[in-house]
């Protein structure tokens, strides 16, 4: 069994890129690891040219992303940690699979809707032809398994469609060319939301540093962060029915809930009736004491440019061996 996933390279990252998506990843190649089975994770850089981009500001994220991967526990020994620049079979294959992608299967997609919007005539090409490659990046190496969340459950039916339609037309029964992967459903990630607003996202974008919690914060910034976050004044309750419409509150409870490994309603009965004066001390302390070791390394990793790439380059050398073989058969079956 194979499992096949990709991030697009992001910068300054944050407690909510860690438990939101980079954590499962080092949950899904701790457990697949060590029952044997390949994990692939790549940076999706080809897929960033789709929109607007800076090439250095691309290049310093793909960097950083590994950084950020390699401190939070992604072990290059154990999984294959690439990106798609690096390893050409992807941008072949999506071409080859062009052939077999129909205009109306893509034209149906709700991403290319959303981001286009009423630009279409303006929108790239590669947004438009954006679920080819990624059924490329996954078809390429006989995946079996793509972990997915809601907004790509359609591409994975694209490229399950693509793979079938290959099969049927340049494949034979007993031959397919192209294993059709399976959706895994990662366990709901945690949400975390801004310190400063409850409403809105912890996210890179806000201009307020003050309202998340960098990958690179020492802990008297933590401790800072956390003990000026906002909240109500009333004490802890009892049960999670008691956070509704306590945004803040709730945020926080989360956070020590995912920090902790537990749920928010452990955390309750931990600290039900105390107030944030005696919470937000123990949340503090938890984020410092898990945080520290991967921030210490990931501020290390980031200034060490030629690590990171020789990271991504051992990484693409064992991608591109995996995808030979599939990218060889796909020329040969489409008489190339
Ligand atoms: P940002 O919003 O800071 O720009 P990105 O959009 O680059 O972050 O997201 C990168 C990854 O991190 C995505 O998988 C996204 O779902 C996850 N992520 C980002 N912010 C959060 C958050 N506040 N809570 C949970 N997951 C998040
Ligand atoms: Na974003």
């Amino acid at each position: 069994m194979r499992i096949v996933s990709g991030i697009q390279p992001t910068g300054n990252l944050h407690l909510g890129n860690y438990l939101g998506a980079i954590r499962n990843w080092v949950r899904m190649q701790d457990e697949w690891t060590a029952q044997g089975h390949d994990c692939l994770f790549f940076l999706a850089d080809l897929h960033a040219i789709s929109m607007p981009h800076d090439p250095a500001g691309l290049r310093a994220n793909t960097r950083e992303m590994v950084a950020a991967l390699v401190s939070c526990g992604i072990d290059p020994d154990k999984s294959i940690l690439f990106n798609q620049a690096q390893v050409p079979a992807h941008a072949e294959m999506q071409w080859l699979l062009n052939g077999t992608a129909r205009m109306g299967w893509l034209n149906r997609m709700t991403q290319w809707k959303d981001k286009a919007g009423k630009n279409r005539e303006g929108a790239s090409v590669a947004l438009f032809t954006y679920p080819v490659l990624q059924a490329a990046d996954v078809l390429l190496y006989q995946a079996t398994h793509v972990p997915v969340g809601e907004d790509q459950k359609q591409h994975l039916e694209l490229a399950r469609d693509v793979a079938q339609k290959f099969n049927n037309d340049f494949g034979s029964e007993d031959a397919p060319v192209f294993t059709l992967p399976d959706p895994i459903i990662p366990p709901e990630a945690a949400r975390i939301m801004s310190l400063r607003d409850g409403s809105a996202k912890m996210s890179k974008s806000d201009p307020s540093d003050m309202s998340r919690i960098n990958l690179t914060d020492d802990a008297d910034a933590i401790m800072q962060k956390v003990k000026k976050a906002k909240t109500d004044p009333e004490p802890l309750p009892a049960t999670i029915e008691g956070l509704e419409g306590r945004a803040e509150a709730r945020n926080l409870v989360g956070i020590f809930a995912a920090m902790a490994g537990v749920t928010p309603a452990e955390v309750l009965v931990q600290f039900e009736g105390k107030g944030f004066g005696a919470f937000k001390p123990a949340l503090g302390e938890l984020l410092v004491e898990t945080l520290s070791p991967m921030a210490t390394r990931y501020r290390e990793l980031r200034e060490d440019i030629e690590a990171l790439d020789a990271i991504l380059c051992k990484g693409a050398l064992k991608a591109r061996d995996l995808a030979a073989p599939t990218l060889a058969r796909t020329y040969e079956a489409l008489g190339l």
